[in-house]
This record gives C-alpha cells, structure tokens and sequence, in this order.
C-alpha cells in the first residue's frame, strides 16, 4: 500500500515535473529583426521566453535598444549561447530567382556561433524559401561554419510564418497552424516545446520542403484569388453586371468560399454537370463580345482541366529529391 502511494506519488510528480518542462522558458535569439523578427520576438517575449534581438544593421539596433529591449550586433552573435536562433532575414527576389543569400549568411553567423556552444543548439529558418534551401543551402552552411553535424550537434526546423505584415504581433500571437519541418526528433520536440504555451494551436510536422512548401502555397493561393478576382471585375463591367454584388453573391452562395478543403484534396480535374460546362461556355461568351484576352486566368484553368484530364496523377519529381518525412 505505502508502496503503490510512493509510486502514486512519483508519478505525479514526474507529470508535473514533463508539464513544467512541456512550457519551459527558453533563451531565444532573433537573426533578422525587421517585420517577422520582431513580431515574433514581442509574441515570444509575451509567452515568457527570454528573446534577444539580433541584426546586421546597426540602426535596427539602436532601435530596438532604444525601445529597452536586448538587441545586439550580428558580429555578437557567439556572446549568448542561446537555446535556439530563429532566422528571419530576407529572401527578395532578383530577376525573377529567390536571392537566399541573406539566408545563408544569417547562417554562416549562427554556425559560426555555435561553434563556441558548451551545450546543443536549435536553428530554426523561418524566412520564406523555396523547397530544398533548407536542406541544400541552411544544413550545409551550418555545419561548415560549426564544424559540426546537424542532430547531434544541433538541431534544425523550418518553421513558415503565416502573419500578416500589418497585423503582424497579433498574428504571430494567433497563428490558425504551426508548419515545423525537421530535421529530426530532438528538433522537433524543441521547437515545439517553445510554442507550448500556445494551448490548442495544432502543430503540423513534417519535412523542411513540405514547411517550405507550405507558405508558398498558402501565397501563392491569395495571389491567385486576386487574380482571379480582378479579371472577373474586368469582364463583369464589360457585361454590365455590378461586380460588388456579384462578388457578394458567389462568396456568400459558393461552396469553394465556405468551405475551406473544397477543392484541396486535388489530384483529378474538376467535373460534374456544372463546372466543365460552365467555364468552357463563359470564356465562349467573352470571346463574343471580343473580350476573350480579359480571361487569362480563366483560360489558364481550362487548360489545366485538360491536362489532369490526360495525366491525373502528379508529375514524377526528378531523381534525387527526397519524397519523405523528415521527422
Ligand atoms: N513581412 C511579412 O509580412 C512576412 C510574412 C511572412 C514571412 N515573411 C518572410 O520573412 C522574411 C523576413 O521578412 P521581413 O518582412 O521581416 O523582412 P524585413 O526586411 O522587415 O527584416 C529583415 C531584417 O533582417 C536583417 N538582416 C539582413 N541580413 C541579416 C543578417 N545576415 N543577420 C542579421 N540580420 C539580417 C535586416 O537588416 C532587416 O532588419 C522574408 O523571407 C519574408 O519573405 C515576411
């Protein structure tokens, strides 16, 4: 009996001891402390996390000083020893091709500071690049400036930020979804040990290129319905229709506005009695009233259709591309 409560009790003891360890308070530094960096750092520092700000140009810091928070250099970056560095510098793009080269310096800086490390140390990108820059570009650069190896000597994630630039704090606040990429288990917990206080958010975990993935297509989507929505408002005033209430008709009435999956578990063309009668007969009608160059978008989804029609299944990703789970 004394024995069944003594295990009762360590028990008890161990789950409180997982749940304290489950929201623990972790030393956090921000590389790139401009709209993301810094959204992110007052949510974290809000969450009780100890952050310090980190940047390449001197008047960022001064800034962030200024307003009393820990802002250092990046040529300061090996002082802290922090539990993690989450990366948030910029990825503009240059004729036409994503420039990571920011990405790889900001990491070449944290390698080079966690060579100094007595203890493991998370990296998390949360820069938008595309598939393949974390494993190709971050892991490598890492490891060179380190001299160590990704798992063992430190972790790695991608972690996408979903915020929007003019609601930013908040938005880091009340993410909808955490994306984690990972290199491996221990990277896992880690970072998602320190979004533990964000009760009930889920947490999806998978690949660096599916998290990498995952913001593109989150963009490219919005990109893509205003597109969409400004051809329609185009040919509309052509026809004669009053496109706000038009608008305020098909989002209210169409499933693909309600319903957040319609359409998301693709894989075969669209078909029924309405869709393929419907945009075929309104492109015919545009081009009848000599319109028909209004409707990029509108020809680019026919064609589409037509393709998944002949081959419904993916394209074959080239060789050496990994296809898996990371985690
Ligand atoms: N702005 C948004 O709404 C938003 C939303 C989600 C994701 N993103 C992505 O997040 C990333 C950052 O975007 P942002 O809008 O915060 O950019 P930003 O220009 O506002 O801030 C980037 C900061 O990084 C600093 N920096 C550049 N190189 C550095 C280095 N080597 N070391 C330390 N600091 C360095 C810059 O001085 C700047 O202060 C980009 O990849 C962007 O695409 C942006």
């Amino acid at each position: 009996m004394e024995k069944r409560e003594s295990l009762r009790g360590m028990q008890s003891a161990s789950v409180r001891l997982r749940r304290r360890s489950r929201l623990s308070k972790s030393t956090i530094v921000i590389v790139g402390s401009g709209v993301v960096g810094m959204a992110t750092g007052k949510g974290l520092k809000a969450k009780g996390h100890r952050v310090i700000f980190c940047d390449v140009a001197p008047d960022r810091v001064a800034l962030l000083r200024g307003q009393g928070f820990p802002a250092i250099h990046t040529d300061e970056l090996a002082g802290p020893e922090p539990d993690a560095y989450l990366i948030s510098v910029p990825s503009p793009t240059v004729a036409g091709r994503v420039d990571v080269s920011f990405v790889k310096d900001a990491a070449d800086a944290v390698g080079r500071a966690i060579a100094c490390h007595r203890t493991w140390a998370l990296v998390v990108v949360r820069s938008t690049v595309p598939p393949g820059t974390t494993e190709e570009v971050v892991l490598p650069t890492l490891e060179l400036a380190s001299g160590r190896r990704a798992g063992a000597g430190f972790g790695l994630c991608m972690n996408p930020e979903f915020l929007r630039a003019a609601t930013a704090e908040q938005d880091f606040l009340h993410p909808r979804v955490v994306v984690i990429g990972a290199w491996d288990e221990r990277s896992d917990h880690a970072l998602r040990a320190i979004y533990a206080a964000w009760y009930g958010v889920p947490i999806i975990s998978t690949s660096f290129r599916t998290a990498e993935a995952a913001k593109y297509v989150a963009n490219l989507f919005n990109a893509t319905k205003i597109s969409f929505f400004n051809e329609m408002l185009r040919i509309l005033a052509v026809a004669g229709a009053d496109p706000a209430a038009a608008f305020a008709g098909a989002v209210q009435g169409g499933t693909g506005f309600w319903d957040q999956w319609y359409g998301t578990q693709c894989g075969a063309p669209y078909g029924g009695a309405c869709l393929p009668k419907d945009t075929a007969a309104f492109l015919g009608f545009a081009e009848d009233l000599g319109f028909g160059d209004l409707m990029p978008i509108l020809k680019a989804t026919l064609r589409m259709n037509d393709e998944m029609a002949e081959a419904p299944s993916p394209v074959e990703a080239p060789a050496g591309i990994p296809q898996r789970r990371a985690v």
